[in-house]
């Protein structure tokens, strides 16, 4: 085979040789073989130069450093695609530490606590005590001492949910007035918050919510004092231009007996296509009243001597006022997108 055809073949034998380079080692190899320093083929080829006749030298030489120069473009070249490749792969492997860390997720006071103990400090600071009683009331205490007798028309409003052996789940909180009644001597000043449960469900009621009951018994108690009292424990709770109504209603166990509702604060008051107030303008969030003479007397107390008024508050609802909850189910479902807007 004459010259120019050997280098031909190397030729086609090194783009045979490059074709199979996958990876840094076969590359180096490759280099190597063909281009290295000491043993390198193409170094070789160019050592042969004296065993060339005179005549041809000039032709080979031109042959040997083009086929060079052609597995030097072309070791680049694949030097080049095997760095992006490893590029690629450290980054993928790699932690960035200069990435800024993922931040804990705040835990935050359900609505429902917050809202409660804003009127425990509220009351508080009013002087009046935190009482508590069990959630699961006998009769006597969610009713009979409240003024239901049995078969009472009234017990019907309450929606009950029996327990075994005569028990009740608390309809309210109204019996913890009884136990403290029962066990503490006047003047009395208590709040007491805590669930209460009804076999009830809509948009705004849920069979389980929660009440603030507040009581207060002494000398010379009147309506006046208990108009006085919801009036600025309201606006303390709402803001001071929320507009307050006293409506007259009944309870077994207060007379006289008054519903009160605060302006809906959704619609300013207007009612205009409000579905949060049904457009009365008007929500409805405290039952309250005068309590009973026979109350009192039935807890040892002389209603000739003492009088009391007493109040029951819907904790739930003054949230969903507060926050502005469309929906009470959004309380209890613990849908972090939600509570997590809630701060106190
Ligand atoms: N216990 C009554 C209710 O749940 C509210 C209330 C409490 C009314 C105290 C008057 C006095 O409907």
């Amino acid at each position: 085979m004459d010259t120019a055809g050997q280098l031909s073949e190397l030729t086609e034998q090194f783009d045979r040789e490059a074709a199979e380079i996958s990876d840094r080692p076969s590359w180096e190899a490759l280099r190597l073989r063909w281009v290295g320093k000491k043993q390198g083929l193409l170094r070789s080829l160019m050592g042969r130069m004296k065993d060339i006749p005179p005549e041809d030298r000039r032709a080979y030489g031109q042959g040997v450093n083009l086929l060079k120069q052609g597995v030097e473009t072309r070791l680049q070249e694949l030097d080049s695609s095997l760095h992006l490749r490893e590029q690629k792969e450290v980054k993928s492997l790699a932690t960035d530490v200069t990435l800024p860390g993922r931040p804990p997720k705040i835990g935050s006071l359900h609505p429902i606590t917050v809202i409660r103990r804003e009127i425990e400090d509220i009351f508080t600071e009013l002087g009046y005590s935190v009482a508590e009683g069990p959630e699961v009331e006998d009769d006597y205490h969610n009713f009979e001492a409240l003024n239901f007798p049995p078969n009472h028309p009234a017990r019907d409003t309450q929606d009950t949910l029996f327990v075994k052996n005569g028990k009740v789940l608390r309809t309210h909180t109204s019996p913890v007035q009884i136990r403290t009644m029962l066990s503490r001597k006047p003047p009395i000043r208590v709040i007491c918050p805590g669930r209460v449960f009804r076999n009830d469900n809509d948009l705004r009621h849920s069979p389980m919510f929660h009440q603030v009951e507040g009581l207060a018994v002494a000398e010379g108690l009147t309506v006046g004092d208990l108009k006085g009292t919801l009036e600025s424990f309201v606006k303390r709770l709402f803001t001071a231009d929320t507009g307050v109504r006293l409506r007259p209603s009944f309870f077994p166990f207060t007379e006289p007996s008054a519903e009160v509702d605060i302006t809906c604060p959704f619609c300013s008051g207007t009612g205009r296509d409000c579905k949060v107030c049904s457009s009365t303008g008007w929500m409805e969030i405290l039952g309250s009243g005068m309590v009973d003479p026979r109350v009192l007397s039935g807890c040892g107390i002389d209603p000739e001597r003492y009088s009391g008024f007493a109040f029951g508050l819907g904790i739930d609802r003054v949230a969903m006022i507060r926050f502005g909850i469309p929906n009470i189910r959004m309380l209890f479902e613990n849908d972090l997108r939600v509570l997590g807007q809630i701060r106190a």
